[in-house]
This record gives structure tokens, C-alpha cells and sequence, in this order.
């Protein structure tokens, strides 16, 4: 049964309630699980080592898992990288480099922007690898290699499953090309390797906190406007997590870099406005807390995504807190997409809107 709800309501709660499951499978196809380090089965036709520099582009949430990406390639393989969604992209032409990768990610395989952008980066003389779930799709064919995300067909427009999938991929790459480009030792890589491989039962356990998610996500839905805030790797996460909700849900969200929020959004901040602020503990996560603060002090209505060690650190006077389980700050972007997804599917609920199929949006978008 391809089209199988299961014991949900939506398939978008099914695909949400599979990601322990389908991360763990496509993470069994990059990594050696025994062994705990990176084992690509794909044969790549170009040396990380040698790359000048990363470019990925796609669309919608797709482009959100690449922009957590160039954190990770920047941060533990050192190599240069730029995202872009591939509308820009396209028209655009930006000159690319000598021995460069174009990274596509396309869930479908076929959004007809993104393939634009792989035959504009494949003229240029450019590496194509794609990151694709539809293995037999127009992207697929024409890349010169694909790294499935091998987590079954996704049927709720909003993606969910194949996002965890894309990202646990663009992790294991990430390591692959530290070690390539000799920025991560042997114990390094082990390190994160062992973060992805906990991974899956970090997420079954963030699935316990769905209650919690579904009480906050009912005052959620009385909000007009919501504001979310991250920093770092996190920042992507507070996109997607505004791409969420106003997809589903049709309230007016948006994405901020936390330290921005001084430039412009703290502007809004009243008592009306529901501010989220995704902060497990990493490097950043301070600096996250001090800006959540100031929109405590303006009487901003906080929404904390933390795990135990940010919520001690955090005091009282947060309005909700959602808990992580406490993880490796690499994977921590993967694990806070699923809180983001809960959030955003428990308040589309509770609008009563058509949360499989929101209007005026489609799965895959093949014209421009
Ligand atoms: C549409 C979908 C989104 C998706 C985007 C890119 O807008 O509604 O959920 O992220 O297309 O789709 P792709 O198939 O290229 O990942």
C-alpha cells in the first residue's frame, strides 16, 4: 500500500512518526555502522581533496537542509561553499570554479527550477552530484552521481521524512570530505560518526514530547504572526520552521538569524507575538539566549527549543520550553527539525486546514 496513512490522521504525522526509522535506514547506506566511520558505496567522480569549492542549490525546504550543510562542509571539511535557491541561481549564472562540486537537492527530483540549475552548473564544466529520493527522476539522470535518501515515497506536501534523510546524508559527506581534505582525524570523524549512528534513537525519544508540542501548538494557532530565531546551524532551522507553518498552518511566520533580530524584527515584538527560539547547547547557544531575552523584555511571549542544559541555563520567566534530548551540537540541527515539524503540524490541526494538501501549494513543482 503506497498510499497508506497507517494509525495517523495525515500522512505528513506518518512520515513525521518514520524518521527514527528512515534516517537509520539511510544512514545504514553511508556509513559502516560496525566499524562507526563513513563508507560511501557510491563511486564519486571527483576528490573532495581536490574540490575548489561547493555549490548547492534547490528549493523550499530542500535548500534549507543545504544551508545547514555549508555549515557543516565549511566548519569540518574547510571547503568553501555557497547555497542558493536555484530560481536565483538559474538567472543568475554565477562564474563557477575549476574543479568545483554543484550539489542539487531535489526530494522529487523533478522541481523544474533545480534542474534548470544543474544544466546551467553541468554547461559550466561542473561536477553534478544530487541528493534526490525519486531514484528514476530527470535530476537523477542527469547528475553524475546520486546519493538516494532511500526513506519511501513522501506524500504530504510538506516535507518531513525526506528532509531528516537529506540532511543525515549531507552529514556523513560533510565527514567524508574533513577527512578527504585532512581536517578531521580518524578519532574526529569517529566522534560525529557516532553522533549520526545515536541519532535515530534521539529522535524516537523527541517523539515522546509530541504532547507537549500539540499544548503549545493549540495557542500557536491563535497567533497572527510568529517570529522564529536560531544562530549558526540553527539559523536554517529557524527557516524551515517558518516555511512550516505558513505552508500548513497559513500563519504568518519568518525565519530570523537571531542576531539580527536587533536590525528589524525586534520591532514587532509585543505581546501578541509568539517568538520560537531554537538554542540546544552548542558554541552559540548564549548568544541565542541573550537575544531571546531581549524579546523577553519587551514582554515577547517565548517559545524555547532547548535541551536540559540549555533550559537550566535559560532560568525562569521562559513562557513553554520544548525539550531535546542532549546530543552532539553537529547533529543538533537534524534532531531540532523534528520539534519544528510537530510544531507546525499540531497548529495546521488545530486551524482545521487541509494539512496534507494546503492550498495553492504542490508536491513538486515542474513548471516555473
Ligand atoms: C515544493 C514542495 C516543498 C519542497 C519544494 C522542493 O515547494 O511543496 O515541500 O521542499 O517543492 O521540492 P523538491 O522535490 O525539489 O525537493
Amino acid at each position: 500500500a503506497l498510499a497508506d496513512k497507517g494509525n495517523h490522521r495525515h500522512f505528513m504525522a506518518k512520515e513525521i512518526y518514520e524518521q527514527p526509522e528512515t534516517v537509520s535506514h539511510t544512514l545504514a547506506h553511508y556509513l559502516d555502522l560496525a566499524g562507526e566511520t563513513v563508507k560511501l558505496r557510491e563511486e564519486l567522480p571527483f576528490d573532495f581533496a581536490k574540490l575548489s569549492r561547493l555549490t548547492i542549490t534547490a528549493c523550499g525546504t530542500a535548500f534549507y537542509a543545504g544551508l545547514v550543510a555549508k555549515y557543516w562542509f565549511e566548519r569540518y571539511a574547510r571547503l568553501p561553499v555557497d547555497v542558493d535557491v536555484a530560481s536565483e541561481f538559474r538567472y543568475r549564472e554565477p562564474p563557477l570554479p575549476d574543479n568545483g562540486l554543484t550539489l542539487v537537492i531535489s526530494q522529487s527530483g523533478e522541481t523544474a527550477d533545480t534542474l534548470a540549475a544543474l544544466r546551467y552548473a553541468a554547461k559550466e564544466g561542473q561536477h553534478i552530484a544530487a541528493l534526490v529520493n525519486v531514484q528514476e527522476s530527470t535530476i537523477a539522470r542527469e547528475s553524475h552521481v546520486i546519493f538516494p535518501t532511500l526513506c519511501g515515497p513522501e506524500i504530504a506536501v510538506a516535507s518531513t521524512k525526506a528532509t531528516t534523510a537529506q540532511l543525515s546524508i549531507l552529514a556523513s559527506l560533510a565527514i567524508a570530505a574533513g577527512q578527504a581534505r585532512g581536517v578531521l582525524s580518524p578519532s574526529d570523524a569517529h566522534a560525529l560518526v557516532r553522533a549520526l549512528i545515536e541519532l535515530p534513537r534521539n529522535i524516537s525519544e523527541m517523539l515522546r514530547f509530541e504532547g507537549r508540542v500539540e499544548e503549545i501548538s493549540r495557542n500557536l494557532s491563535r497567533a497572527k504572526d510568529v517570529l522564529y530565531l536560531g544562530r549558526g546551524q540553527l539559523y536554517p532551522i529557524a527557516l524551515e520552521g517558518a516555511l512550516k507553518l505558513k505552508e500548513i498552518s497559513y500563519i504568518h511566520a519568518e525565519g530570523y538569524a537571531a542576531g539580527e533580530l536587533k536590525h528589524g524584527p525586534i520591532a514587532l515584538v509585543n505581546e501578541e507575538m509568539p517568538v520560537i527560539v531554537v538554542a540546544p547547547s552548542d558554541e552559540l547557544m548564549e548568544k541565542t539566549l541573550s537575544n531571546m531575552y531581549e524579546v523577553a523584555a519587551r514582554g515577547g511571549k517565548i517559545i524555547l527549543i532547548t535541551d536540559a542544559e540549555g533550559k537550566a541555563e535559560a532560568g525562569g520567566g521562559i513562557d513553554d520550553i520544548i525539550e531535546m534530548p542532549r546530543v552532539h551540537p553537529f547533529v543538533a540541527p537534524i534532531l531540532a527539525a523534528v520539534p519544528v515539524q510537530l510544531l507546525a503540524y499540531h497548529t495546521a490541526v488545530f486551524m482545521g486546514t487541509d494539512v496534507d494538501q494546503p492550498r495553492n501549494l504542490a508536491k513538486s513543482v515542474t513548471v516555473e
